[in-house]
């Protein structure tokens, strides 16, 4: 907290600086002070699920995907983030940020990073709120993480009787959704 005002003081200086060029149109009354105060995104209905099938001995069609959505009480929009991946053989090694989607036209943007082998999830999100000043929008940076606890279920098929154009094994991990506040461990607002 103590960071995060030291922050906004030295930047303010800089108010005239263009604000990243984000709109700030989805700014909803009370933004500002949210954003400021005692602030948590929710993680809603975070989901795991990768599939190894192996179609001969030596064919392997496999990969990993895991979707959420991701809700800021400081503006209306619901963010969805979703992320494929065929990196054998964890998919996810929270070494890649992938970029969430939002209403086209929108002033925010939010990516994340995920790891299997740790469950670690990264949330990194932009926004603005003008309902104090609309003539010098702040903009906010928020930075989350998070080690999730998921409950996942594996399910393995090996064909007993495999003949060319069946399926020879699969693999199967599902993991049910969560859904989680999550509180930022940094902020940022720029002028
Ligand atoms: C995310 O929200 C959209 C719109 O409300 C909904 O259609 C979708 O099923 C949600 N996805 C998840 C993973 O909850
Ligand atoms: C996410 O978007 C940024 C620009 O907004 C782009 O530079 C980056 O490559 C994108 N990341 C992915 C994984 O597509
Ligand atoms: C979030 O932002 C930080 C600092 O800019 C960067 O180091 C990190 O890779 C980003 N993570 C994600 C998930 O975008
Ligand atoms: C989350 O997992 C990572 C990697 O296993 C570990 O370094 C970190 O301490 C964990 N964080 C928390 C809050 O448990």
């Amino acid at each position: 907290m103590h960071n995060f005002i030291g922050a906004l003081t030295a930047v303010l200086p800089l108010a005239a600086a263009a604000p990243y060029g984000l709109g700030p149109r989805d700014s909803t009354p009370g933004c500002t002070a949210i954003s400021f105060g005692d602030f948590a995104w929710t993680i809603e209905n975070f989901a795991y699920y990768a599939s190894y099938t192996f179609s001969t001995p030596a064919h392997q069609i496999s990969g990993g995907d895991v979707t959420f959505n991701l809700t800021n009480p400081a503006f209306p929009e619901k963010v969805s983030c979703t992320a494929y991946s065929t990196w054998l053989s964890d998919f996810f090694y929270g070494n890649i940020n992938y970029n969430c989607s939002v209403p086209e036209g929108s002033g925010t943007k939010t990516s994340f990073s995920f790891s299997w082998p740790s469950r670690q999830l990264n949330i990194n999100q932009t926004w603005s709120c003008d309902d104090e000043d609309p003539q010098y929008p702040i903009t906010f940076g928020g930075y989350g993480t998070v080690n999730l606890t998921l409950d996942c279920k594996e399910t393995n098929y090996q064909n007993p009787n495999w003949q060319p154009g069946q399926i020879y094994s699969s693999r199967v991990i599902n993991c049910a959704p969560v859904t989680l506040p999550l509180t930022p461990h940094d902020k940022t607002a720029v002028a």
